[in-house]
């Protein structure tokens, strides 16, 4: 077993002892939310924009948090501190909370509060100098109107499959469609590509989990001179671009290299190099303003 830093309930325990209870809601229906906070340079990096997005999934699921953000902001700071590590991926899961055995979360007074620490993951190399491999999953991603996928929720079964898919052909990610057809995002990254000079990425009308990173990028771009937009993309989009990348809290900005067995010409694009090094540099600046 990997080694972690875990919480439960605000109290650090062994993670042979780290137990939740099985009339937990979190484990009978998947009935949580969750955000990561990366460190840079030992510090939380964007945990406001974190914190805000986890406000957001506990409005849309009807369940205001009911611990402070200074006491979660605190809290992953307190993780990173047992952290016998250098940089941490920190996880913090909100979950209605041990109720009775009915659907209805009625019964559940008292929210779970579970954190797990692990060191940042470290892609290979290889994925930014040459551009990792991706696959369009044939499992969609769930429209808007059933669990939103605006909702950083515990249901991630579609991306567990869509991941599935994508490792057994040797793939680090796999991009989901909607059931119409349009792209969303990836299973644990937002999707952009280049065309004409032009960085796009899906609207979020068409159901996906509007990214830290992904916003960070809108940003970026804009700052650096280079025109980003949502778009309402197809398959088609995909395979006539010039440019492919994804990018997630733990992978910044990744190039893609293959979509399935299709090599991409060129990889990391002169578009995704700018975009990279234009954000490793906000990781750094924002990460110094704290
Ligand atoms: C489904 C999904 N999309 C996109 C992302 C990327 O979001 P962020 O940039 O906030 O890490 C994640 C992150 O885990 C995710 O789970």
């Amino acid at each position: 077993m990997a080694e972690y830093v875990i919480s439960i309930n605000g109290d650090f325990v062994e993670t042979a002892d780290a137990r939740i209870s099985v009339l937990d809601h979190g484990f009978l229906f998947g009935d949580s939310i969750y955000e990561v906070v990366r460190t840079v340079n030992g510090r939380l990096f964007a945990a406001d924009r974190h914190l805000k997005r986890l406000h957001a999934s506990g409005h849309a699921l009807g369940m205001p948090l009911q611990r402070p953000d200074d006491w979660l902001l605190e809290h992953f700071r307190q993780m990173h501190k047992r952290a016998s590590w250098d940089e941490s991926y920190l996880r913090i899961i909100v979950t209605r909370g041990v109720g009775e055995l009915d659907l209805h979360p009625g019964s559940c007074a008292t929210q779970t509060i579970v954190g797990i620490a692990k060191p940042l993951p470290q892609w290979p190399h290889d994925a930014y100098a040459h551009g990792c491999k991706v696959i369009v999953a044939n499992v969609r991603r769930n429209p808007k109107q059933a669990t939103d996928p605006a909702i950083k929720s515990g249901n991630y079964l579609n991306n567990v499959l869509a991941i599935m898919e994508a490792r057994s052909q040797n793939a680090v990610e796999a991009i989901m469609m909607n059931v119409e057809g349009f792209l969303t995002e990836c299973t644990t990254s937002n999707v952009f590509i280049v065309k004409g000079g032009v960085v796009k990425t899906p609207a979020l009308h068409q159901g996906l989990l509007e990214g830290v990173t992904r916003g960070f990028i809108f940003e970026t771009c804009k700052r650096v001179g280079i025109a980003c937009e949502e778009s309402d993309l197809r398959e088609e989009d995909l395979h006539g671009a010039d440019e492919v990348f994804i990018t997630s809290t733990t992978r910044d900005v990744m190039p893609v290299g293959f979509i399935g067995d299709r090599k991409l010409t060129s990889v990391p694009g002169t578009i995704t190099l700018k975009v990279a090094n234009a954000y490793h540099d906000v990781l750094h600046d924002v990460a110094n303003q704290l």
